[in-house]
C-alpha cells in the first residue's frame, strides 16, 4: 500500500481543524474563559487516568489541542503529534492564549519515535485516533519504543463494535469489518462530526478498524503488561446519529437512546511497560 492515504487524511483533516475549533462541541472558549476548565473527554477519564502530575506525555493524534490542554491543566508536561499542521495551528493558538507551555510536533503516529526524539511516562491517545492508522501491530510498537520503563499507555477509543454499524432507516446495520482488513475503507463526503454551519470540502477519508483481540494482542506482543480494559455504552460524539442521545450522567457524551447496555461505544485500555 501506498503512503497516498496519509496525503488525503491530512487534507481532509486541515479542512475540518478551523471549523472544530470555532464548534460549541469543542467549546474552545471554554479555555479561555476558566483557568480549570478541561474537555468533556479528559473528564470522562479521570476515574481511571490517576494522578499526571510531573508525567512527561506523549499525545498521539492530538488534533486541535483541547485535550493535551487539559492534561497539562492536570500537571502533566505534555507534547502533542499531530500529522495535520492546520490542527497543530489551532493546537498552539490554544496553547499560546491560554499561557500553557505545550510543545506540538508534526508527523505521521507511525514516525513519532524519530520526531519526538524522547521517551515517556504516559503515551495518551483515542477518541477517533486508530482508525486512521492501518495496522495496530505497528501502532502497538510505536507506543512500546516511546514509553520508558514503567511508563504507561492509557487509550480511550471508539469500540470497534460500534465501528462495525452504521444507521439505515432508524436501525443499526451491519455494515463494516470488525477485524483489521488491508484495504482502507473510503468516506466522501462534506460532513463531519461536530455541529457547525461551516461549508466544509468533500474530501476522501481512509479508516481502517481493529478489532479488541487485535488491539490487545499488538499492545502483549509489543511487551505491554495489560493493566486494565474497561467497555463503556457511550462515546463522546453521537456516532449513530438519531439512535443515540446525550448520557444522562456524563456531559458530551452518547449512547443508545434505546436499551444501551446492548451496544459497547468506546474502550479504555491501560498498559504498563514492564520497569
Ligand atoms: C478525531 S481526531 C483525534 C481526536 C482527539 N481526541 C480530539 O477529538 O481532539 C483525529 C486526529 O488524528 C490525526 N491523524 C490522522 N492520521 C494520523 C497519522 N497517521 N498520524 C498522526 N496523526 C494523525 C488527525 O490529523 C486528527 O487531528
Amino acid at each position: 500500500m501506498t503512503d497516498d492515504y496519509l496525503a488525503l487524511n491530512r487534507a481532509m483533516w486541515d479542512s475540518r481543524a478551523a471549523a472544530h475549533a470555532g464548534s460549541v462541541d469543542y467549546d474552545v472558549e471554554r479555555f479561555h474563559r476558566d483557568p480549570a476548565a478541561i474537555s468533556d473527554v479528559v473528564r470522562f477519564d479521570l476515574p481511571r487516568l490517576g494522578d499526571v502530575t510531573g508525567l512527561d506525555t506523549a499525545h498521539l493524534q492530538c488534533h486541535i489541542g483541547t485535550d493535551t490542554l487539559s492534561l497539562h491543566r492536570l500537571g502533566a508536561r505534555v507534547t502533542g503529534l499531530d500529522l495535520s499542521p492546520a490542527s497543530l495551528e489551532q493546537a498552539r493558538r490554544l496553547a499560546t492564549v491560554t499561557g500553557a507551555d505545550i510543545s506540538y510536533v508534526e508527523a505521521d503516529a507511525y514516525d513519532a519515535v524519530a520526531a519526538l526524539g524522547a521517551t515517556y511516562d504516559l503515551v495518551y491517545t483515542g477518541i477517533g485516533a486508530i482508525i486512521w492508522l492501518p495496522s495496530i501491530d505497528r501502532w502497538a510498537e510505536v507506543v512500546a519504543e516511546l514509553l520508558r520503563p514503567g511508563g504507561r499507555l492509557f487509550i480511550r477509543e471508539g469500540h470497534p463494535m460500534l465501528g462495525t454499524l452504521e444507521p439505515v432507516d432508524g436501525r443499526a446495520e451491519l455494515t463494516y469489518p470488525y477485524f483489521e482488513h488491508e484495504d482502507p475503507l473510503v468516506f466522501d463526503g462534506d460532513e463531519t462530526y461536530v455541529d457547525t454551519d461551516e461549508q466544509l470540502e468533500s474530501l476522501p477519508s481512509h479508516e481502517w478498524q481493529h478489532g479488541i483481540g487485535e488491539i490487545l494482542t499488538a499492545v502483549l506482543r509489543h511487551g505491554l503488561v495489560v493493566e486494565s480494559f474497561t467497555e463503556h455504552d457511550s462515546v463522546p460524539w453521537r456516532a449513530l446519529q438519531e439512535l443515540m442521545e446525550p448520557h444522562p450522567d456524563h456531559p458530551g457524551e452518547f449512547r443508545l437512546a434505546d436499551r444501551p447496555e446492548r451496544l459497547a461505544a468506546s474502550f479504555t485500555l491501560t498498559a504498563r511497560k514492564p520497569g
